[in-house]
C-alpha cells in the first residue's frame, strides 16, 4: 500500500534545530530510515516537508486522490494551530498517526493542544526520530488488519 509521511514547518532544519530538544538526526537521515522499512515490508513511502500550511492541506488532498491508506503527520506548531489540517483529515478520513519528536506534554502549555489528537488513530511524542519508525510499524499493522 501507499503510505504518506507529511512534516511541517521548520522541520526542513532538524539536525541543527535546537538539538536539545529535537536531537541531532535530521530530517533526510529519517527519510532513509523510513524508506528502507517501507521497502522491506513491501510497501511505498511517500515523504513531504512544507512551511506552509496550504501545501499541506493539499497534499492531504492529494493523498487522498491517490488512495493513500495511511498518513504519519508531524504537523510542527500547525499542530496547535490548524483547524484547517483537521478538516483536511475529517474531510478526506484517512487515517493518520500524529508524531512528535519532543514530549509536547512536557512543554510549554501552549504545546499542551493539538487539533489532531482526538480525531488521530494514535499520537507518539518525546521518543526521538524512533517515534516515526513506531508509527510506521503501527501503520503497516493497521493495512496488513484491514
Ligand atoms: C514538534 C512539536 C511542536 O510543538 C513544534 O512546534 C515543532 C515540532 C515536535 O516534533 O516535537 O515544530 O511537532
Amino acid at each position: 500500500a501507499r503510505i504518506s509521511v507529511l512534516n511541517g514547518p521548520n522541520l526542513n532544519l532538524l539536525g541543527t534545530r535546537e538539538p536539545e530538544v529535537y536531537g541531532t538526526t535530521t530530517l533526510a537521515d529519517i527519510e532513509r530510515r523510513l524508506r528502507e522499512q517501507a521497502r522491506r515490508q513491501g510497501h511505498e513511502l511517500d515523504f513531504q516537508q512544507s512551511n506552509a500550511e496550504h501545501v499541506l492541506v493539499e497534499t492531504i488532498h492529494e493523498a487522498w486522490r491517490r488512495q493513500v491508506a495511511f498518513i504519519l503527520i508531524n504537523p510542527g506548531a500547525f499542530t496547535h494551530t490548524s483547524v484547517a489540517l483537521r478538516d483536511a483529515f475529517l474531510a478526506t478520513r484517512i487515517p493518520f498517526i500524529e508524531v512528535h519528536l519532543s514530549n509536547i506534554h512536557a512543554r510549554e502549555p501552549f504545546r499542551h493542544h493539538s487539533y489532531l489528537s482526538d480525531i488521530a488513530r494514535g499520537v507518539i511524542c518525546g521518543l526521538g526520530a524512533l517515534g516515526y519508525e513506531l508509527a510506521l510499524q503501527a501503520a503497516i499493522h493497521h493495512i496488513r488488519e484491514t
